[in-house]
C-alpha cells in the first residue's frame, strides 16, 4: 500500500436528533475547521447507535438530521468525505478481523462500557462491549493519522493505538498506522447549561430554557440568552476568576468559541462590565452564526432524496479508499477476499 499521506483526519458522530449548541461547538465546528488542514472523513457512527435500545425510524430519521445539520454547519462532502458507516461494509469486517486481535483484558478496562452498561453489566449487548473494537477499524481502514476527539474517547484511540500496534507485530507486516488523538482545529468549547453552569448543555434536559436548539429562531435565541444565569457580578479582566463562577465562565466560554476568540480576547472588552452588556452581544453573535445554519438545515430537511444521493455518493469514494487495506488485512491473517 501507498505510504498515508501527511495527515489524514477521521472522525465519527453518533446520529442523535435534537441538537443543539453545545454539539456544534463541541465537536462540529472543529470538523469544519479541520477541513482547511487535512484529507478529512466524517461519518454518521450508525453501526455504534446499534449497541443500545434500536427504534429503527428514529435511527433512520436521526442519521439523516445528523448529516443534514453537520452539512449546513459547513462540513462540504464535496471537499471531505461525509457517510454512514453502515454503508461502507469494510467497517463490519475490519472490526470482526480486529476483535480477533484485540484482547478481553483490554476491553475490560473501558471506562465507557462500564458507564454505559452500569448495573446491567451482564445484560449489555455484546456489541456495546465491543464498541472501542469498530471504532478502532474505522480509524484504522483509512490509515487516519490525526483523530479529533473529545476527552471522553481518549481511552478508544489508545485501544485504537494497540491493536494497530498488536496487529502488525502478530502478522509482521506494517499494514496499521496507529493513530493520535487530536485536539486542533481550535479549542472545543465545552458547553453547559444556560441554566446550571455545572452541567453539561444536554437535549435529555427537561428544561429547553437549559439549551440553544440548532432550530431555535432569533427571538428564542434572544430571549433564551436574556433569562440565561449569571452572577451579580461584574466581569473579571482574568480568565482564571471565572474558575468559581460556572455561569459566567459558560457564556463568556460560547461567546469566544462563536466569535474564534479566546476567553481572554471577551474578557479583554467586557472586564468592569456586566452581563447587561455582554448578554446582547452574545445573543447577536449566536444569532449570526445559526440564523444562515438554521436556513440551511431547513432546505435540507425538505429535501432527504438529495440528502441520501450526498451520502450515497460519498459512501462509494469511502468505500474505495478503504479498499485496499481490508484486503491487505484479510490477506495478513491467511485468509483472501
Ligand atoms: N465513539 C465516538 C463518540 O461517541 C464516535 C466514534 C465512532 C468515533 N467511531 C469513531 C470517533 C471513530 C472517532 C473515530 O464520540
Amino acid at each position: 500500500m501507498s505510504a498515508p499521506t501527511a495527515m489524514r483526519v477521521v472522525s465519527g458522530i453518533q446520529p442523535t436528533g435534537g441538537l443543539h449548541l453545545g454539539n456544534l461547538l463541541g465537536a462540529i465546528l472543529r470538523w469544519v475547521r479541520m477541513q482547511d488542514e487535512a484529507e478529512c472523513l466524517f461519518f454518521l457512527a450508525d453501526l455504534h447507535a446499534i449497541t443500545v435500545d434500536v427504534e429503527p425510524a428514529a435511527l433512520r430519521s436521526n442519521v439523516r438530521e445528523m448529516a443534514a445539520a453537520l452539512i449546513a454547519s459547513g462540513i462540504d462532502p464535496a471537499r471531505s468525505v461525509l457517510f454512514a458507516q453502515s454503508a461502507v461494509p469494510a467497517h463490519a469486517e475490519l472490526a470482526w478481523l480486529l476483535q480477533c486481535t484485540a484482547r478481553v483484558g483490554w476491553l475490560n478496562r473501558m471506562t465507557q462500557f462500564k458507564e454505559k452498561s452500569g448495573k446491567s453489566r451482564e445484560g449489555a449487548s455484546v456489541g456495546l462491549y465491543t464498541y472501542p473494537v469498530l471504532q478502532a477499524a474505522d480509524i484504522l481502514l483509512y490509515r487516519a493519522t490525526h483523530v479529533p476527539v473529545g476527552e471522553d474517547q481518549k481511552q478508544h484511540i489508545e485501544l485504537a493505538r494497540d491493536i494497530a500496534v498488536k496487529f502488525n507485530t502478530d502478522f509482521d507486516v506494517e499494514l496499521f498506522v496507529p493513530p493520535e488523538p487530536f485536539i486542533g482545529g481550535g479549542a472545543a468549547a465545552r458547553v453547559m447549561s444556560l441554566r446550571d453552569g455545572s452541567a453539561k448543555m444536554s437535549k435529555s434536559d427537561p428544561s429547553d430554557m437549559s439549551r440553544i436548539n440548532l432550530t431555535d429562531s432569533d427571538d428564542v435565541i434572544a430571549q433564551k440568552i436574556r433569562k440565561a444565569r449569571t452572577d451579580a457580578d461584574p466581569l473579571p479582566e482574568d480568565p482564571a476568576l471565572l474558575e468559581p463562577r460556572a455561569e459566567a465562565k459558560n457564556l463568556v466560554g460560547i461567546y469566544a468559541a462563536v466569535t474564534g476568540e479566546t476567553p481572554q480576547d471577551v474578557l479583554g472588552r467586557f472586564a468592569g462590565q456586566g452581563f447587561g452588556a455582554l448578554k446582547p452581544a452574545l445573543a447577536d453573535a449566536l444569532i449570526g452564526l445559526l440564523a444562515p445554519l438554521r436556513t440551511r438545515l431547513e432546505e435540507l430537511r425538505g429535501d432527504p432524496a438529495e440528502l441520501d444521493r450526498i451520502l450515497a455518493a460519498d459512501s462509494g469514494r469511502a468505500a474505495e479508499l478503504g479498499a485496499p487495506l481490508i484486503v491487505d488485512a484479510y490477506r495478513a491473517v491467511g485468509l483472501s477476499r
